[in-house]
């Protein structure tokens, strides 16, 4: 892999291709609106158990929804489990039991794992509700008396020896847009597309191993087809990651294909006054969206009735009563629809959801906010292999919440695909918050408490009261920007000015010799501490709870907007506990040697079936991935062309605005070169000077983030594993 042909093109993305949206090219009004917004996670499949990489939905939804809320904005934060279609009957069916029992007992797992990662939706139901089925059945009517389904015969899989259909992820195949191995209804291994009933090729069943046939079935088309042009003008308006409207261009501007939307299938909801055709997954389980803030609108109305009936609405989490909340006029009005999702499920998002809604004459997306993936050494997780690190496993290792939350929201832009690492983690939770906020906060309150019992009497400087104001400007800017990375940064950007403020102003020499200037100082650290507090409510909800408490603040943070971290803090309270405790290097020792255990065993493990749960890699883990070997060979005076030297780099440092590259100084004897490589993300930039590397030292110059870079270093893998010498060759040698 070359490092410093790194593509960064996404991240500024994230911050908005249209620039500062004070003008809000795209028409929609800033936050906080006058009009009632609705949050949406996608709904996780019933069909196996939560890992770390389906937390970047639900972390970063919850840590946007509450940053709304920090506004002022009216939400409501929704989601439930996605109980249908073959993801969940085909699994069931591996285990041998019932597709109701199978889905309900993982709905109900969510239910207890969200909360615990302090995931609060104000309503977390199911696609099986009678509100769910009720909706999804009205609005299917609609369509159809709106004249936008027809019936047609079609070709479906068959297994001939089972005498069954083969719906979707019942039948696997290869892609017939991009050759990869893909599912019946996914190319979830090549091109992500979405495939329709008969187009994947060389189908093979999944119940019996057999090739399919193909039969003539009629079944229920939605014309996608009439929405081409609304389509192309909605996603020009469309707000949130740039992935989300750049992926579906390609669609919407190819031939946009009518939708299939039913399935030979005993799991779902019938098509209604049909009922022998049921309706396909996709169809039901975005409903859920709208049927679930409705659930949780009328979760307080008759009031009593909501105390007593845990299990529906508010089941997960605490959820404020959403009485008030009108989720008939934010759906078919003008409310403001944010849809967080994984970047696997764009399609279905930005192309076949928004013709639904349209086509009922429902109200449309505002915003999609679409996260890359979370891998493991670069490859999806694999739920059939364990090759996953479950939100389980996380809690039971005592970690607390809030360092996983602050550390799968920030570890990159939320478009950008990262690898789940625990010496990252443990390097960020020690450095970032153990280090910075943590410390702040701790040195800060004890400080105060020791001497003057609590905030002392003085007036906020003009410099400090400056800070927070700028710090509570950028978080508003932010979230206008549906940036959730930076939204998880603020706090700890305002901590590591706190240390640099105390550090310079050393209040611990002033106390004795001038008492006024160590009291003012003091009094401004109490300040941003109170303002790092809101500042991190919306990413590390609990830490910012106890730090409230700590404050000896009443009443919960939550119900305070951005204007309390500028409000006086208490008078007195107590000393401080810390807030975080380091992760020490044999825990993560330990917890490598599992996952490095797991991940081999995975890998050795080729037969186990890898299309078992719901986002995973090829069957050959191992094998597979590597680029096929070059067919054309090269004489040695081609290869004599490089010239390839070792090096020792001097000097690394993060170029700014660029999430993965960095600037680096690498001697090679006869001169010191610039070169910029694509390491951020990868390598601690403290722990690159001194590093002997090789590079192409008559590489093309190159220009990046307006730096230029003279040379390339050579790394290996998705990793950037870097290539090095292991003996005394010095600078400049060169590499034969
Ligand atoms: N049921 C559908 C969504 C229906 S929405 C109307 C689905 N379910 S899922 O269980 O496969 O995924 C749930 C969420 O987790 C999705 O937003 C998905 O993109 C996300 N992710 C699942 N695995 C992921 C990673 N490894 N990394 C990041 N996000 C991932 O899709
Ligand atoms: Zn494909």
């Amino acid at each position: 892999m070359s490092t410093n042909d790194a593509d960064d093109r996404d991240e500024h993305d994230e911050h908005g291709t249209h620039g500062r949206r004070d003008d809000r090219a795209d028409g929609h009004a800033r936050f906080p609106t006058e009009t009632p917004a609705v949050v949406t996670c996608g709904l996780p499949y019933a069909n196996g158990d939560l890992h770390v990489g389906h937390l970047r939905t639900y972390v970063g939804g919850d840590t946007f929804a509450r940053a709304l809320r920090t506004l002022g904005q009216e939400v409501a934060f929704v989601s439930g489990s996605d109980m249908h279609g073959t993801p969940v009957a085909v699994n069931a069916w591996q285990e041998g039991v019932s597709p109701e029992e199978f889905a309900l007992r993982h709905h109900e797992k969510y239910e207890e794992t969200f909360p615990r990662f302090d995931v609060d939706f104000d309503n977390y139901g199911h696609t099986r509700t009678d509100a769910n089925v009720e909706l999804t059945q009205a609005f299917v009517r609609t369509l159809d008396e709106e004249g936008y389904v027809y019936d047609e015969e079609i070709a479906v899989a068959w297994d001939p020896e089972e005498e069954q259909a083969l719906p979707d992820r019942y039948v696997e195949g290869t892609c017939p847009y991009c050759g990869a191995h893909a599912r019946g209804d996914e190319c979830d291994e090549g091109c992500g597309r979405h495939l329709e009933p008969g187009e994947i090729e060389d189908p093979t069943s999944v119940v019996t191993g057999n090739p399919a046939e193909y039969r003539t079935r009629s079944h229920k088309f939605f014309r996608l087809s009439e929405f081409e042009e609304y389509l192309g003008e909605f996603i020009a308006r469309l707000d949130g990651t740039s992935n989300a409207r750049n992926q579906p261009r390609e669609w919407i501007e190819g031939e946009l294909k009518d939708w299939c939307i039913t399935r030979d299938l005993d799991w779902g909801i019938p098509y209604p006054g049909e009922e022998e055709l049921i309706l396909y997954v996709w169809v039901d389980a975005p409903v859920e969206y709208v049927a679930s803030t409705k659930e949780f609108a009328e979760s307080s109305v008759g009031s009593d009735n909501a105390e007593n009936d845990e299990s529906t609405a508010n089941a997960a989490g605490a959820g404020s009563a959403g009485e008030g909340f009108d989720w008939e006029r934010a759906w078919a009005e003008d409310g403001e629809l944010i849809h967080v999702i994984g970047r696997d499920i764009i399609q279905h998002h930005a192309v076949f959801w928004p013709a639904m809604l349209r086509g009922v004459g429902y109200n449309e997306p505002r915003a999609i906010l679409a996260s890359g993936f979370v891998n493991l050494d670069g490859k999806a997780f694999s739920t059939s292999r364990d090759r996953a690190v479950w939100a389980d496993d996380y809690l039971a290792e005592g970690f607390d919440p809030d360092l996983y939350r602050y550390y799968v929201v920030t570890a990159t832009g939320f478009q950008q695909d990262t690898d789940f690492s625990w010496d990252r983690f443990q390097q960020r939770v020690n450095s970032e918050l153990v280090g910075a906020l943590g410390n702040f906060v701790y040195r800060s309150l004890l400080f105060a408490h020791r001497t003057y019992e609590g905030t002392p009497d003085s007036e906020l400087s003009t410099e400090v009261r400056e800070r927070i104001e700028a710090a509570i400007e950028d978080f508003e800017e932010s979230v206008n920007e549906y940036s959730v990375r930076a939204i998880g940064q603020a706090p700890v950007e305002l901590a590591q000015f706190g240390n640099e403020y105390i550090q310079q102003a050393e209040p611990w020499k002033l106390v004795d010799d001038d008492p006024g200037r160590a009291a003012q100082v003091i009094r401004d650290c109490v300040q941003l501490v109170k303002a790092i507090g809101v500042l991190a409510a919306p990413v590390m909800p609990g830490t910012a709870a106890r730090l409230w408490a700590q404050l000896g603040e009443s009443g919960s943070i939550e119900d305070r907007g951005l204007d309390a971290a500028l409000e006086a803090p208490p008078a007195n309270f107590d000393a401080p506990p810390e807030l975080f405790e380091r992760i020490e290097d044999d825990r993560v020792a330990e917890l490598n040697e599992d996952l490095q255990a797991r991940i081999e065993e995975s890998a050795a493990n080729p037969d186990a079936d890898a299309r078992e749960g719901s986002h995973e890699e090829s069957d050959t883990a191992a094998e597979t991935d590597l680029e096929p070997l070059t067919e054309g060979r090269i004489g040695f005076e081609e290869f004599q062309d490089l010239d390839l030297r070792v090096g020792r780099i001097e000097h690394a440092e993060a170029i700014e605005g660029s999430d993965k590259l960095v600037r680096l100084e690498v001697d090679i004897g006869i001169e010191t070169r610039q070169i910029v490589a694509g390491l951020k993300q990868l390598h601690d930039t403290d722990s690159l000077p001194d590093q002997k590397v090789v590079i192409v030292a008559n590489m093309e110059k190159a220009e990046l983030f307006g730096v230029e870079s003279n040379g390339m270093v050579l790394a290996a893998g998705e990793e950037a594993d870097l290539l090095t010498t292991h003996d005394d060759a010095s600078p400049g040698t060169r590499v034969r």
